[in-house]
């Protein structure tokens, strides 16, 4: 195979991207990396300087680099880290903790943590087995708990705008299993952007148009180090299973994924996936939980909330 060049100087490419159709050196494919994000962030209007952002890390790959790329931009931006108390081989939660402590403390940025079990008693996969005793896998309740917490500490901390790493693969995957089950109030609620509403704070997705492959090779390159063990509890999932199909496809047409995304994006802003009407009267129905005080449709007790009381009970 003859060596690549790189598009804007005579080095060595280190990174092709076919659905691009572009080649960069290492210099110029970080270069790029930030321009796209910036980019992104001004399309979606998604904030500005002014704004004071919370990002939450995971420790993982797509947030370390989200982080890195809004410092460099000169962005105010804080990190927040959710110990789930998830154990694995390598003590996961623990250990990615300490990647997202690692990259703060070098570079004097501001990182909350908010470990569960110190906080509510329990671990997350503790909390799950309480609400679903027959499933093995704690994810659901794992991801309703994480929306809560962050949304409850982007409220507390007074932030504008809540921040998350999902990259284009995340996006498509979510977007595939939307339109499997057409489920029309999950593709009106997926944008790389959503207002504020009923205590709802506002959130942004600035990675939703690179590829995995994208943010891995910025991480890569950049030399940031980040937890390569995946959630114990991820394999086998839909989401993962949406991915390989989607990633067959890409191999076949690239740029089919971006195509997928950007296309359904114009669909929705022609208001194609109206909220149907039991959204909307669910959304007159949101009122403040007794306990946390974030909003709720449940009589009572939010869905977290309950779940924690049942923990406190069972002790
Ligand atoms: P996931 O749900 O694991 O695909 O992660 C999607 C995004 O949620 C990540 O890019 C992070 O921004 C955020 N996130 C995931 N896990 C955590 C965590 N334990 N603490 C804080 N943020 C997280
Ligand atoms: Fe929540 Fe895997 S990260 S179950
Ligand atoms: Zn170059
Ligand atoms: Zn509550």
């Amino acid at each position: 195979m003859s060596t690549m060049f790189c598009q804007k100087c005579d080095q060595r490419a280190a990174i092709r991207m076919r659905q691009h159709r572009l080649m960069f050196c290492r210099d110029h494919y970080l270069e790029w990396f930030v321009e796209q994000t910036q980019r992104t962030i001004e399309r979606y209007h998604m904030f500005t300087l002014a704004d004071r952002l919370l990002l939450a890390v995971s420790g993982g790959k797509d947030s370390l680099a989200l982080w890195d790329v809004l410092w460099r931009l000169g962005y105010s931006v804080d990190g927040m880290y959710i110990n789930l108390g998830i154990d694995g081989e390598e003590h996961y939660s623990n250990e990615s903790e300490q990647y997202c402590r690692t990259f703060a403390e070098e570079r004097g940025l501001s990182l909350q943590v908010v470990n569960v079990k110190q906080s509510f008693g329990q671990t997350v996969p503790e909390l799950a087995r309480l609400r679903h005793r027959s499933r093995s896998k704690p994810c659901s309740a794992c991801g309703m708990a994480k929306r809560h917490i962050m949304n409850q500490a982007a409220r507390d901390g007074g932030y504008d705008v809540l921040l998350t790493a999902h990259n284009l693969d995340d996006e498509v995957a979510v977007l595939f299993a939307n339109t499997l089950s057409w489920n029309v109030d999950g593709l009106n609620r997926q944008s790389p952007v959503l207002e504020a509403r009923d205590g709802f704070v506002r959130k942004a997705k600035p990675f939703c148009r690179f590829y995995e492959r994208e943010t891995a090779a910025y991480t890569l390159l950049r030399g940031i180090e980040y937890i390569e063990e995946e959630c114990p509890f991820a394999t086998g999932s839909k989401q993962i299973i949406y991915k390989e199909i989607l990633n067959k496809l890409e191999e076949e047409h690239p740029g089919i994924k971006l195509h997928y995304y950007v296309s359904f994006l114009k669909a929705r802003q022609q208001q194609v996936f109206q909220p149907g009407a039991a959204e909307k009267v669910s959304e007159l129905e949101l009122r403040p939980c007794p306990s946390c005080g974030q909003p709720t449709t449940n009589q009572g007790l939010c869905a977290f909330c309950t779940l924690v009381s049942k923990a406190q009970a069972t002790k």
